[in-house]
Formats: structure tokens, sequence, C-alpha cells
């Protein structure tokens, strides 16, 4: 164990970083105390990652040197790893990684198989996908007995029980991804699987399309079914009835999603190991069977040089330091797998092999805001992409860096890259939601605009948390317009789109979610996605009265603009949405 040196800065976090760690993040006593600090948790991670530095005799760093760096870049809020990382690096169970997916197979022992390693990687803190594809369809011939079988959403509903039953190693429950092909013959009870509220309420669902499926919807065709088990064609659907059903579910409740399986799989780094059949829950992480991902976020907000005033928003960024925190974020993240134990050895060693991980961004939002740049203009995306691009070019040129040191995953010479310089990891960037990563933070989550300008949080066990967003205050009081008066307006109704008595580029750049078209929210996940290896985890947020064509219309347009996947989400088309508008105490 690396020693904390004495003069260590102090981790300074805010109230609600503090109130997040306290629940569920800082290693507590038998009695339920804590028995850390933030400084203490951060100390415990950055030593733990910086500690397998030591393996590797060609590395430019000193173990305790590294540590010291890790330490002041989480604590200053430019880094976080996933948050299984940050619960259980340097402790007994050491389980890092936020991403899984499982092969479900046809029969009971595979299928039970996958609820016990499901079990066991909730209990570590990690979220599990699977692909239900590949389970032969209700009522069909069960050879060994006779009978019938009871079909893939019978199935999803034992995963769902199992899942509600054990909570993630006393932090979280376990989330899931559950998807099923389009061309499966039970597809029609999978999309209708969440029409009740309250059913499959630990599963995210979403029907993988295809590109021949998508044509058939083009030209009105139908498509065939087809039996997993038998390989036989089951019947016909016409794919644009289907694909009406889908956007209408969509519409009415967000579920299911939609993953295009075809573009997924022609990024898949390592094809000879197989296809890519599902996602992590979240849906920015497709994996083969048994792969596990470990995730970092760099906090952009951190990025902007302060009254760098000047038309070129990109001077305002300081390209110098983000390459610095790329290359550093990579070594940390790829040492994380060496400190990762998995629940299963098929994990570690399918993840020893192709070594994915997935750095990507958080506090956009922010970042934007101290540029003055709004979100749903074309310098923003402009923008977008010239920061992922940025991402993922130093991030693999830190990959290539590493396999200098190290040597490269090996599968490497079987992958896509095999041509080219060594990687040390098969993926480098992906783009979470950080949903808690930000709280601790203090930044806007993810890629996604802020959901309002002041609102009441609900986080865990019914906990809240009430933000104002404090670009937006700095603003309002540069301009002397800040009042108590005005803030409680603006928390009764999340957004000053209306408030026409504000200047003109106060209401352009403080746009929140709702303000923005849904065709905007899509072009900025395409601006990301075009930069990143896996995928970009985005809603696409509609107001309460968007039509069912505007969903159609997004389907699509999320497909030509070469996505990987498609969330929607309407205003209030469920009850116990996270955020709420307007609750005030
Ligand atoms: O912010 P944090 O690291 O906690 O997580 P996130 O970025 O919101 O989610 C990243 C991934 O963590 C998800 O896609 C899931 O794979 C996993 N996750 C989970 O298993 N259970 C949760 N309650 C939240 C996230």
């Amino acid at each position: 164990m690396i020693q904390k040196p004495k003069n260590l800065a102090p981790a300074n976090i805010s109230e609600n970083a503090e109130l997040v760690l306290s629940k569920r993040y800082y290693r507590k006593d038998s009695d339920g105390n804590c028995i850390e600090t933030a400084s203490d948790l951060f100390w415990r991670v950055a030593s733990a990652i910086a500690e397998e530095e030591k393996k590797y005799a060609k590395s430019n760093y000193q173990p305790e040197e590294l540590a010291e760096k890790f330490y002041s870049v989480m604590t200053n809020g430019y880094f976080l790893p996933n948050s299984p990382t940050l619960m259980n690096a340097g402790s007994p169970l050491g389980q890092l990684s936020a991403c899984f997916v499982l092969p479900v197979g046809d029969s009971i022992e595979e299928i039970f198989d996958a609820i016990k390693y499901a079990a066991m990687i909730h209990k570590s803190g990690g979220g599990t996908g699977f692909s239900f594809s590949n389970i032969r369809s209700k009522d069909s011939r069960v050879g060994t007995t006779g009978g019938v079988a009871s079909g893939p959403v019978s199935f999803l509903r034992i995963f769902n029980t199992a899942t509600e039953q054990i909570k993630q190693g006393g932090t979280r429950r376990g989330a899931n991804m559950g998807i099923l092909r389009i061309d499966h013959p039970d597809i029609m009870e999978f999309i209708r699987a969440k029409e009740q509220e309250g059913e499959f309420v630990n599963f995210n669902l979403s029907v993988a399309l295809t590109e021949k499926f998508m044509e058939a919807v083009e030209k009105g065709e139908d498509y065939d079914l087809i039996d997993p088990h038998s390989g036989a064609a089951r019947g016909t659907l016409n794919a644009k009835e289907v694909f009406d059903i889908l956007v209408n579910k969509a519409w009415i409740s967000g579920d299911p999603g939609i993953v295009f399986l075809d573009r997924i799989n022609r990024d898949n780094p390592t094809p000879q190991q197989g296809e890519m059949q599902s996602t992590n829950p979240c849906g920015e992480q497709p994996l083969l069977p048994y792969e596990a991902c470990n995730l970092g976020s760099i906090n952009l907000s951190k990025f902007v040089i302060p009254n760098k005033t000047s038309d070129n928003k990109e001077e305002a960024v300081d390209w110098d330091s983000l390459k610095e925190i790329i290359h550093l974020s990579v070594r940390f993240l790829d040492n994380v797998i060496d400190a990762s134990k998995f629940p299963l050895e098929k994990i570690a060693e399918k993840v020893r092999t192709n070594r994915k991980i997935g750095l990507g961004v958080m506090g956009f939002a922010d970042m934007l805001f101290a540029l003055e740049l709004p979100y749903n203009s074309e310098e923003a995306l402009q923008l977008a992409e010239k920061i992922m691009e940025f991402i993922q070019t130093e991030g693999h040129n830190a990959s290539r860096q590493l396999a200098e040191e190290r040597g490269a995953f090996p599968a490497f010479s079987e992958s896509i890259y095999k041509d080219g310089k060594p990687l040390r990891n098969a993926t480098v960037t992906t783009i979470a939601p950080t949903g808690t990563l930000s709280i601790i933070a203090g930044c806007s989550s993810g890629v996604e605009p802020i959901f309002a300008l002041a609102f009441a949080r609900h986080v865990m066990d019914g906990e809240r948390l009430v933000e104002v967003n404090p670009y937006f205050e700095n603003a309002l009081k540069s301009c002397d317009l800040y009042t108590n008066e005005l803030m409680d307006a603006v928390t009764n109704v999340g957004s000053i789109a209306s408030f026409d008595f504000l200047p003109q580029h106060i209401r352009d750049t403080f746009v929140t979610a709702m303000d923005i078209s849904a065709e905007a929210h899509l072009r900025m996940q395409a601006a990301f996605q075009k930069y990143t290896d896996n995928a970009v985890s985005k809603t696409v947020n509609l107001p309460n009265n968007a039509t069912i064509q505007d969903i159609d219309r997004i389907y699509r347009l999320a497909y030509t603009l070469g996505c990987k996947g498609v969330t929607v989400y309407r205003d209030g088309c469920k009850s116990g949405q996270v955020l709420n508008i307007g609750s005030k105490k």
C-alpha cells in the first residue's frame, strides 16, 4: 500500500457530494458508521490504482508520484472513474467495472447461469446487459420434455425478480438492459412488455433493429421472423406496422428504446470473437458476451480559460491541460483493469483479452454556459465534434504509449487495428450518463443539457437535493438581475424561455433540455458519436405535447445520422420522474 503523504491537500467537495458519498461510497464499520472522509476515499482509490504501475518496468512514473497525480485530478474535479471504482478500489471486494454483458443461452441451465452471474455482478455494483434473442420462441417445442417453451419475456420476468431481491453490495439496485432482435418471433410481446407501469422496473428494454428491417420500413415491405432455435422462418410481419407500434410505445412511455445492431457491429473492434448482441444498462457500452468495461469521465467545465474573451470559443478551451488529463485518465482506466477482481473467471479472461476502457466527458452543458454558447447552436455542435475528436485522438495516442510500455491488448493481432500501431485497449472512448459522478463533481451530467436552471433532485431512498445552476446565478448577478423573486419563478418552471423581460443573450445561453428541439438533442448525440469508439448515453427529451410523428422523425434521423441507438422521453409520460421541475419545499 502506498503511504498517504502528510502534506496532501484535503478533498474539497460540495454538500451534495458529501451526502451522496456518505450514503453509498464511504467505507463503513460493522455498525454502518462511515470510517473514511472524502480525502480518504480519493486516496484509497488513487493509491490502489497507482499501485498497479509497479507491474510495469518500463513505466515513466513512480507509483507514489502517480498516486498523488490521480488524487489531485479526482479531488480537483477534472476526472472521476465510474462508481464501482470509487466504491471498491482498495477494498476486499475490488470489483471496479460498471458495465457487463452476459450471454443468455437457450437451455434452462444457461438461462439460470445468467441469472446467477447477474446476481454476483449486481452485488458488486455493476450493471448487466443481456440479449434474449437466442431463446426459442414461446410455444415452440422443448425436446427434452415434449412440452412447449415459455419464450424470452417470461424468462425476463425471472431476471427482473432476481434483481429486485439483490441490492447491489448494499450500494445500489442492479440496473439491467434487455435486448431482443426485431426478427425474433416474440418481438410483439417484448415491445408491449412494459405497457403496464410497474412491470420490469429493473430493466431498460431495447429492440435491436437491423438495416434489413429499416429498409423494409422504408419500402413498406414484410419481413421474416426467425426462430433462433431452429433457424426457421416463423411467419412475417409488416415492417412499417411494427415500426409504428414501436414509435407509439415510445410516445406513451419511452419504452422500449432502440439500438442499431449493424452499426454497433460495424464498430466491433474484434469481430473474430463474435457478434455484439447487447449493450450495458444505459446503452453507452456495447460489449461481447462476458465482457466488462470500466468507464471514466473528464469534467469539461474545468477546461475553460477564465476571462478569455474571443469570438472564437475554441481559443477559450485549455487544450494543453485537457491533453494531460486525457493521458492520465487512460493510464488510470488501464490500471483499473489490472486492479479489478471479477466475479467470474470467464469475465476476467475476456476483459484481459480486449482491455476495453471507456473514457468520456461530463460537464459539457456547463462548459457551454461558461463560453456563452447556446447548446442548440451550430457552434456548440462544432465544439462538441472538436472536443470529442481531440479526446479520441489523444486517448488513442495514450493507449499506444501504454502499448509501448506494456504491450498491446492480447487480441490486437486479430483486431480491426492490426495494421496500425499497437494499442493497449480495444476501445478507448464511451460517453456515460454520469448520473452520480456528476453530483460528486458538481457539474452537468454527461453531454446532456441541464434539466432545469433551478430544481429539486430526488436521489436514492427519497432523499432530495435542491440545486440552482451556478453559471446562471453568476450571469444574472453580473447583470444585476438576480433577485429571490426571480429565482422562485425559475424554480417553478425550470426554464427562462418565456421570461422575455430578461436580456436575449441570457435567454439564448441558458437553455434547458425542454427548451431544445428534439432534433437539436439528437444532433448533439450524433456529434459526440462521430468520435466515440463505443456509444453515447443521451436522452432525447420531448415536451409533453410532442406528437407520434415527432418520435417517428427522431427514430429515422437517429438511423441516418449514424447513432448507435436512441432513447426518447416525453415529459410527464411516467409518474415518479427522477428530476422534477417546480417541486418547491
Ligand atoms: O455516475 P455513475 O458512475 O454512478 O454511473 P452512470 O454513468 O450513471 O452509469 C454508467 C453505468 O453504470 C450504467 O450504464 C450501468 O452499466 C451502471 N449503473 C448500474 O449498474 N446501476 C446504476 N444504478 C447506475 C449505473
